[in-house]
């Protein structure tokens, strides 16, 4: 038993002091999927993101099939962005991040395979729930609740063969391997998945706000048809989006009256949760201890005596 993971403790989904760690030693250190290719369609329209609380304006500026800028509209200053060979555009957010390659070292043989320059952009939609983004992405990451939550995705979608790889900052689920073109569910670490099923494509991010019990729910839909049959499949995906919210919701409530504090992960059906949790969980804790040693070394000396510097960060969850 004590080589299983556990999950992280509910203390870590309610502390704003975490998530402005998190902040620091995740998401200003991350690449975001901003979409494919055919969001940015219009030369000249501004795209606006807000990504744990940095705001950046994507925009293609010439009809060349590269050029899209992606920069912080209120000082012009450009962002690190890469366009893949198969149409999506990524994104830092800020300069401590590495680069593309990087973070994503075994990315591009796996999207090389699947065009996504097709699927023209249709909708997009954001709200905001209460609960912490890493209630979001955990019900992502494993789909031990889909038979129960999605009756209706189930029924195309059934859990049998549904299986998790987990790469280097990215996670690939394929529903059903004998279906190659569907069924493929992508989640970029730390807070965005593409999503090809139900015969389009949805792209969704899971905003952090500043508290820890709210977060904001953006999503992009992308679809061959503009009409009834976009209509159709907007309203499918639509119902498995409210299952999880609603789910969410509730969980979230658990974690913050302490009904649900920390458990063992399934070894078989949650490694993808296991997976993300377990790198929050690391670049948390070396973010920590660097802040930690770098506060004590700016001890200095005032009139003889020696003054500290405090860390900035003090959180029952990590002493
Ligand atoms: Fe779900």
């Amino acid at each position: 038993m004590s080589d299983l993971t556990r999950t992280l403790p509910a203390s870590w989904y309610c502390s704003s002091p975490l998530y402005q760690l998190e902040r620091r030693a995740v998401f200003l250190k991350a690449w975001y999927l901003l979409g494919p290719i055919t969001r940015f369609e219009e030369v000249g329209e501004k795209v606006g993101y807000e990504v744990a609380q940095v705001s950046l304006v994507a925009c293609r500026m010439s009809e060349a099939p590269q050029d899209i800028k992606v920069y912080d509209e209120s000082t012009g200053r450009e962002f690190n962005s890469y366009l893949t060979e198969t149409g999506l555009l990524f994104s830092t957010i800020s300069d401590e991040a590495p680069s593309f390659d990087e973070f994503f070292p075994d990315l591009k043989p796996l999207i090389g395979t699947v065009d996504f320059t097709k699927l023209p952009h249709r909708r997009s939609i954001k709200y905001e729930g209460k609960f912490n983004w890493k209630t979001m992405v955990d019900g992502y990451q494993e789909c031990l609740h889909c038979q129960y939550t999605h009756p209706s995705f189930s029924v195309f979608y059934p859990p049998t063969f549904y299986t998790v790889f987990n790469h280097k900052n990215f996670s690939q689920h394929v529903a059903d391997p004998k279906k190659a073109d569907d069924g493929l569910f992508l989640y970029f670490f730390p807070n965005c998945t593409l999503n090809v099923y139900g015969g389009g494509m949805s792209s969704f991010r899971v905003c952090p706000t500043e508290k820890p019990g709210v977060t904001r729910m953006e999503f992009d839909y992308y679809h061959m048809d503009s009409g009834e049959k976009f209509e159709e499949y907007f309203k499918f995906v639509r119902q498995v989006a409210m299952e999880d919210y609603e789910l969410c919701e509730k969980a979230q409530e658990n974690l913050e009256k302490g009904i649900y504090a920390e458990g063992i992960l399934n070894p078989e059906k949650e490694t993808g949760v296991a997976f993300y949790q377990q790198r929050v969980l690391g670049l948390v804790c070396a973010q920590h201890d660097a802040e930690t040693a770098s506060a004590s070394s700016q001890a200095y000396e005032v009139n003889g005596n020696t003054r500290v510097v405090g860390p900035r960060l003090v959180d029952p969850a990590l002493s």
